[in-house]
């Protein structure tokens, strides 16, 4: 093998490796291989040990003190034991998790995990004791317009405003509601992501949450002119791909440069 056939093959095996160190917790998800031969509560319960268990301790019970693990994440996060299908599903659908450090809000995102994957983890972490609360079934068509106007601005407008186009409170950005599913209301409304507080039935019945559901889906969707191109939506891998192609395309022309230099 030539000197620059070998200096072209270290160079490439030195991308394919930083690669690989990309595709770790910090910006992306591990998953183990074959997983669509596996059962899905194993691998749900693969996935979890990759990707979360770092926070939320290795049974799910949560890690109260940030612990550093070998990814160089400091691991801290809540007890997902209860919380149920209800909450896991929103979070991972959302894309919210799993984040890179504990003390980030989490954010709606294109999700890292694929259906299959969602619903094992679901799965796993909704079978660990005790039993929690199921995704809701909201029935939006059910409610009332005028009566979702008025909840709506009562409890949720302060924060998301009353077009429900979101904007900032103390410590936290308020999401538009554009994206959210009338599941994802309903299931919010319960669990009160992040610094957003959380309703008890007692505080808003599941028929006036459907009218909530109703209103918020209307003002949210009703063509606002948001003017320029919404890419806002990629996320961190695909930013980060971007970059890293960049970052190819330099290499590549360096090596080519070293080769010619060796010819001459
Ligand atoms: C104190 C402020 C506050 C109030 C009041 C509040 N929210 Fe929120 N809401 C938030 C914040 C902050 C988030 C983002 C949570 C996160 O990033 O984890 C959020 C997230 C959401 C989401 C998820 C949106 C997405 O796409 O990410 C929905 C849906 C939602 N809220 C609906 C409601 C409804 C309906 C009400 C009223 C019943 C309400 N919120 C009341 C602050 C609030
Ligand atoms: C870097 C640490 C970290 C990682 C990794 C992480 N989480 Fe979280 N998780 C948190 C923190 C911190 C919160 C609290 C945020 C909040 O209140 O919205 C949280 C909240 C949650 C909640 C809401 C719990 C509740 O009380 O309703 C769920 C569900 C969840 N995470 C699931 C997951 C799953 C599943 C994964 C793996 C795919 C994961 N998380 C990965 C730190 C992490």
């Amino acid at each position: 093998m030539s000197l620059r056939r070998l200096i072209l093959a270290a160079v490439l095996s030195a991308l394919v490796l930083a690669g690989a160190a990309y595709a770790q917790p910090k910006n992306g998800v591990v998953r183990p291989s074959g997983e669509t031969k596996l059962p899905p509560r194993e691998l749900g319960s693969q996935l979890y040990a990759g990707n979360c268990s770092a926070c939320h301790g290795i049974d799910g019970s949560g890690q109260r003190t940030p612990r550093k693990t070998t990814e160089g994440i400091e691991g801290q996060g809540p007890s997902l034991r209860g919380v149920g299908a209800r909450s896991v599903d929103f979070y991972l659908r959302t894309g919210y998790m799993p984040i890179s450090e504990p003390d980030e809000q989490p954010v709606r995102r294109r999700p890292l995990f694929s259906d299959l994957e969602i619903r094992a983890l679901v799965d796993y972490v909704s079978s660990l004791p005790p039993p929690g609360p199921p995704i809701p079934k909201p029935h939006p068509e059910r409610g009332n317009l005028a009566e979702g106007y008025e909840l709506f601005t009562e409890n949720c407008a302060g924060c998301h405003q009353v077009a429900a186009q979101g904007g900032v409170t103390t410590g936290a950005r308020v999401p538009p509601l554009t994206d959210a599913s009338a599941v994802q209301i309903a299931q919010s409304v319960r669990i009160g992501p992040y610094l957003m507080p959380r309703f008890s039935e007692r505080q808003i019945s599941d028929e006036e949450l459907d009218s909530i559901i109703a209103y918020a889906e209307l003002a949210a969707k009703e063509p606002v002119d948001e003017g320029g191109w919404g890419i806002g939506h990629l996320g961190p891998i695909t930013e980060g791909m971007v970059t890293w192609y960049f970052a190819a395309v330099v290499l590549v022309l360096v090596c080519l440069m070293i080769g010619r230099r060796l010819r001459a």
